[in-house]
């Protein structure tokens, strides 16, 4: 395995890595959230610190360990997870925005259980920032990765996300494929077009992703 990367493609590069939901508080015992099993953004983290980055994971509410040799930030609100990420992507050469945030939150967090009745119940929801929107388009963005599930027209819904965000590089897979499994197939959009990586186990991506990323990278900075 060693092997599969000599010599190290990221050497001497510190690399960002979000994973996991994010989850925004309803009341003190609900909560809205995505659905996100972190084994993708995990994933990449560890492909990244094997191929010897520097790294730092920031996750959502997962049941995982950290990989062995990353440094992780727990956090559980969107807004909490923006933090943690905005103070450290400028010390980042690339980040890869693998979290499953939360687009919206609750406009007020009752701080009483809400109790149930026969009424329906709406909630008020307000949007959260975009995080990676704002970080790429820094005038100190690291090199910027976006991960999109997306139902239809991955393609096309994917290249438009790319130009909406300005990022280098987005990856997108079949939701459906992706959520809690460990397998997935993903497809890479960047300048020069389109690149698939077939079915394959998350880890085994990871490791092409993270090799895909460290040429776009080198090449730009050459
Ligand atoms: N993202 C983010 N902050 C948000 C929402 C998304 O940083 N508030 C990041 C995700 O981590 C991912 C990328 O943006 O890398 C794409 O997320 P996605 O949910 O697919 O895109 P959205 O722009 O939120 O569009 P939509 O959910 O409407 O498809
Ligand atoms: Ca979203």
């Amino acid at each position: 395995l060693s092997a599969y990367f000599q010599p190290k493609l990221l050497a001497g590069l510190r690399v960002l890595v979000s994973a996991g939901p994010t989850l925004e508080m309803i009341d003190p015992v609900r909560a809205l959230t995505n659905l996100s099993s972190g084994k993708m953004g995990y994933a990449v983290a560890r492909a990244a610190y094997e191929a010897g980055a520097t790294v730092t994971l920031v996750s959502g509410p997962t049941c995982r360990e950290a990989p062995l040799g990353v440094t992780r930030l727990s956090v559980t609100s969107t807004e909490e997870m923006g933090q943690a990420l905005m103070n450290t992507a400028g010390l980042a050469d690339i980040f890869i925005s693998v979290a499953a945030v939360a687009d919206y939150r609750p406009a007020i967090c009752a701080t009483q259980k809400i109790k149930k009745s026969e009424q329906t119940l709406t909630l008020d929801l307000i949007p959260n920032d975009d995080i990676l929107l704002q970080i790429a388009n820094r005038a100190d963005a690291p090199f910027c990765v976006g991960f999109a599930a997306e139902t239809e027209n991955l393609p096309e819904n994917g290249e438009a996300k790319r130009h909406r965000k300005n990022l280098p590089l987005l990856v997108v897979n079949r939701a459906q494929d992706a959520l809690g499994s460990d397998d997935n197939e993903l497809l890479l959009l960047d300048d020069e077009g389109k690149h698939l990586l077939p079915h394959a186990d998350k880890l085994t991506l990871a490791r092409q992703l993270i090799a895909h990323i460290a040429r776009l990278y080198l090449h730009k900075t050459k």
